[in-house]
C-alpha cells in the first residue's frame, strides 16, 4: 500500500498541535506512514534543560517501536512553524528537514525492516521530497552489528 502524501502531510499538522514547546515557540510535527496504511505521529517535546529537547521525528519513531513496530517505514512527513491558536504549526520558511540526529533514529526504524522511506519535508514554499538514503548516506545501522 502507498502512503497519501497529503494524508501524511494533514497527519504531521494535526500532531504539530501536541508539541510541547514552550522555549523554542517552534511547533513540529512528524508522521510515519507504513506499509500496512498505519499513520504514527510525533511532535517535539522540549525540556528546560534545553539539550534535553526531543524532535519530533524521534518522538514518532520512539512511539512507533514502542507499539511494536519493526519496520515498514515507507514514507515521513515533517513541517514546523509558530503556532496558531490551537497549537497547530503555521509553516512559512524553509521546508523542513530532520535533523541529523533524527535521520539516524529514522535509520533505525528503516533498516529494521529493509526499506528507504520517502521524506516530505514541507515548507512555506512547498514540499521537498527526498529519500532517507539521500539525506544520510552509508548509514550506520542494525545491520552493522548482526
Ligand atoms: N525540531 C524538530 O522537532 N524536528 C526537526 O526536524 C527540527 C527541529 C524541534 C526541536 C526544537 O524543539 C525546535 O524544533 C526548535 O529547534
Amino acid at each position: 500500500m502507498s502512503v497519501d502524501k497529503r494524508a501524511l502531510i494533514a497527519a504531521a499538522r494535526a500532531a504539530s498541535a501536541g508539541a510541547y514547546a514552550p522555549y523554542s515557540r517552534f511547533h513540529v510535527g512528524a508522521a510515519l506512514g507504513f506499509a500496512d496504511g498505519t499513520i504514527i505521529t510525533g511532535a517535539n517535546v522540549e525540556n528546560a534543560s534545553y539539550g534535553l529537547s526531543l524532535c519530533a521525528e524521534t518522538v514518532a519513531v520512539a512511539a512507533a517501536m514502542a507499539a511494536g513496530r519493526r519496520g515498514g517505514l515507507v514514507a515521513v512527513a515533517v513541517l514546523g512553524g509558530a503556532p496558531d491558536g490551537n497549537g497547530i504549526a503555521q509553516v512559512t520558511g524553509a521546508a523542513l528537514s530532520p535533523c541529523g540526529r533524527c535521520r539516524q533514529v529514522l535509520n533505525e526504524l528503516a533498516q529494521l525492516g529493509g526499506t528507504d522511506p520517502v521524506i516530505w519535508s514541507v515548507g512555506g514554499d512547498g514540499v521537498v521530497e527526498m529519500a532517507l538514503s539521500a539525506l544520510l548516506p552509508m548509514a550506520f545501522g542494525p545491520s552493522h552489528l548482526g
